[in-house]
């Protein structure tokens, strides 16, 4: 049995010397695992559950917002609710921060989310996620504000996703590393599948919305055509794959190289993807994994968001893609 090795158990063996060895990190880590145990079900039964379809009202960005999404957004904020540890949550469902009941004064936890990402493919039976992101508060002793959240993503002390697709899997990193688990439901836990996990230096993957090309700036245009024109060994097996769920392109480009852009556009200046629940938690990941993520100015890691629902542009994967993308762009002004 010592070989299974569950996501409590990796966390207690792996990181001995950070705090997530301590009861506080694993408890929080576990209830967001157990929200994507959930979810997970959900999803595999949403055609049989009438989870499908709008739940009618809109979310902050103006997006209908499907039921499934709501479930999970519930879900979560009801297992972080309790948790003594966990001041206030930010969710892509909530237009304003939710101040928590049991940690709303001591909790030194700022929980993160995008609950359900790739709505768009809730009903098309095509792979979404659970995006987090956890940071700590510099105080205690008052209910959190919005400005507790506005940090740079390197302020993250933990950060991570659930793909459900063909497996549910559970990903995440403390800062020593990323390691991956697949969610063995025969006994309900997250078993350690993919330790370590490191992005190959080899882009198998070019991922983005082309048919936005029309709109894309210059730099954008030649990164990508600069690629896609390519005879460079480097690119001989690069091929487009883009589902529409951001997670799961991320989450495929991180196990077999590759580089994802949703890049800012003559439409929509600061792109689509949100820094706080989107950007920092996979940058975090990615980083951590040996790749890299900017805004196509600066890393993105290093951009300290300016509300909850900050938009950014994301260019994020290989490093030698996304330094590649940066130089682009500031040769094609
Ligand atoms: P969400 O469902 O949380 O709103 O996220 C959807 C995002 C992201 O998952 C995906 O990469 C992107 O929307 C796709 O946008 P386009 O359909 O404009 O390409
Ligand atoms: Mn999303
Ligand atoms: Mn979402």
């Amino acid at each position: 049995m010592s070989e299974l090795m569950t996501l409590s158990r990796t966390i207690l063996q792996r990181k001995r010397s950070y705090e997530g060895a301590t009861g506080d990190f694993t408890l929080l880590l576990n209830h967001i695992a157990l929200a994507a145990k959930v979810v997970s079900r959900q999803v595999a039964k949403a055609g049989l559950l009438d989870v499908l379809g709008k739940a009618g009202k809109d979310n902050i960005q103006g997006e209908e917002v499907q039921r499934l999404d709501v479930i999970a957004n519930d879900l979560l904020i009801e297992l972080l609710n309790d948790l003594p540890m966990v001041a206030a949550i930010a969710s892509e469902e909530e237009d304003n921060l939710q101040v928590t009941q049991a940690g709303r004064l001591d909790g030194k936890y700022l929980v993160c989310f995008d609950p359900l990402d790739g709505s768009s493919n809730i009903d098309v039976n095509v792979t979404i996620g659970t995006i987090f992101s956890i940071r700590k508060r510099k105080e205690t002793g008052r209910e959190a504000t919005v400005e507790d959240f506005l940090a740079p993503g390197s302020e993250q002390v933990a950060a991570g996703y659930a793909v459900y697709g063909s497996s549910t899997m559970f990903v995440y990193t403390t800062g020593d590393g990323v390691d991956g688990f697949t969610l063995d439901p025969s006994i309900g836990e997250f078993v350690l599948t993919h330790p370590d996990i490191r992005i190959p230096d080899s882009p198998r993957c070019l991922s983005g919305n082309v048919l936005n090309r029309k709109n894309w700036l210059p730099g954008t245009q030649a990164f990508w055509d600069g690629i896609a024109n390519s005879t460079d060994e480097r690119y001989k097996k690069t091929g487009l794959r883009y589902v529409g769920t951001l997670v799961a392109d991320v989450h495929r480009n991180l196990l077999q190289g590759g580089v994802f852009i949703y890049p800012d556009d003559r439409k929509s200046p600061n792109g689509k993807l949100r820094i706080l629940y989107e950007c920092h938690p996979l940058a975090f990941v990615v980083e951590q994994a040996g790749g890299a993520a900017t805004n196509g100015r600066e890393r993105m890691l290093d951009i300290v968001p300016t509300g909850l629902h900050m938009r950014v542009p994301l260019i994020i994967g290989n490093k030698q893609e996304v330094a590649l993308y940066s130089q682009m762009l500031a040769e094609h002004p």
